[in-house]
């Protein structure tokens, strides 16, 4: 297979950790630039866990580009209660030297698709902000977007409100304005995320990789595992945002369904909510291929071959 260029946007987050772990370790993707958005903490924060872990992972040549602080239209939410206060609360990492680009998120969305052939995919596992104002700021670069792939929504339960999911509620607009810009969109939702379980024997098995990835897994989970457990009675913490990464090494990996989606974009009891037509009531056109189902055992063998794929040490010192 070519090796797929993607970019990634996400708001780290224990699983988006997870998640740049195995999009900047994999041979297969040519990561073009890690984007920031405020999500499970404020931006500040944010953009500094994802500079802790490239730093850990000895790879800091992979540019990192802060972009939107707050969503288009609706307040500011946060996830203390599962990232705790820093967003990535549990590793202790050293003195931080990378820093983020000083280009904002928005601008280098836009100047690197549009400088593109057009063969840019795009991951998101936060709340859509940043690449929807970049369809804002730039319609054009719609065209260039190969697929956007999210870890985002649910067509059953949410996990913020019985009807949605965090990084669609936490700013809907922008996941209305993503969703209808008319390319191919692979949403990975809760439905199929909640499957892939982190369980004690899971983080087990990660740790007897014993490299420098695998014992920052092993740091992470320690944490998001125990909040996991503690706000929705989950024996292994939901590893929501890798699925994305790993959908895109094995394209097998996760079936999916055509669905018309629509966001609710009410402002009511429902706001936020990813309806996906599965049986097609409305008549409508499919604007989303929706996962349905994974192979649960495959992607714990991709994040264990992610993780092993680091060397022992890193660049921790
Ligand atoms: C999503 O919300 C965040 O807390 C996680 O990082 C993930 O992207 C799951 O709903
Ligand atoms: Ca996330």
């Amino acid at each position: 297979m070519a090796v797929q260029k993607i970019l990634y946007d996400c708001d780290p987050g224990h699983d988006d950790a997870v998640a740049l772990m195995l999009a900047a370790g994999s041979p297969e993707l040519e990561l073009l630039g890690v984007t920031i958005v405020a999500g499970n903490q404020t931006l500040d924060n944010t953009g500094r866990n994802a500079c802790h872990v490239l730093q850990w992972l000895g790879r800091e040549e992979i540019p990192v580009y802060t972009g939107c602080e707050r969503p288009m239209v609706r307040d500011r939410v946060t996830a203390g209660d599962i990232h705790g206060e820093t967003g990535l609360d549990g590793p202790v990492f050293p003195p931080l030297r990378k820093r983020p680009e000083p280009e904002h998120a928005v601008r280098f969305l836009v100047r690197t698709l549009m400088s593109s052939q057009g063969d840019v995919t795009v991951v998101t596992s936060g709340p859509m902000t940043n690449l929807a104002m970049a369809l804002r700021m730039e319609p054009a670069a719609a065209e260039k977007i190969r697929r956007i792939v999210l870890m985002g929504g649910s067509y059953t339960n949410g996990n913020v409100t019985p009807a949605a999911e965090f990084n669609i509620l936490a700013d809907p607009e922008a996941a209305h304005v993503c969703f209808t810009a008319g390319r191919p969109v692979t949403m990975i939702g809760l439905d199929v995320t909640r499957k892939v379980l982190c369980y004690p024997e899971i983080v087990e098995r990660m740790a007897r990789a014993d490299t420098c990835a695998s014992r920052l897994f092993v740091d992470l989970m320690g944490h998001f595992c125990r909040t996991q457990k503690e706000v929705f009675g989950w024996e292994g913490g939901p590893l929501h945002d890798p699925v994305t990464i790993a959908s895109l090494l094995d394209p097998a990996l996760v079936v999916t369904k055509p669905m018309n989606v629509r966001i609710d974009l009410s402002h009511g009891e429902s706001y936020g909510r990813t309806n996906c037509d599965a049986f097609g009531y409305l008549g409508l056109p499919a604007t989303a291929d929706v996962a349905v189902d994974i192979d649960v055992p495959r992607f714990w063998d991709i994040i264990e071959t992610g993780l092993r794929r680091y060397s022992e040490t890193g660049k921790q010192a």
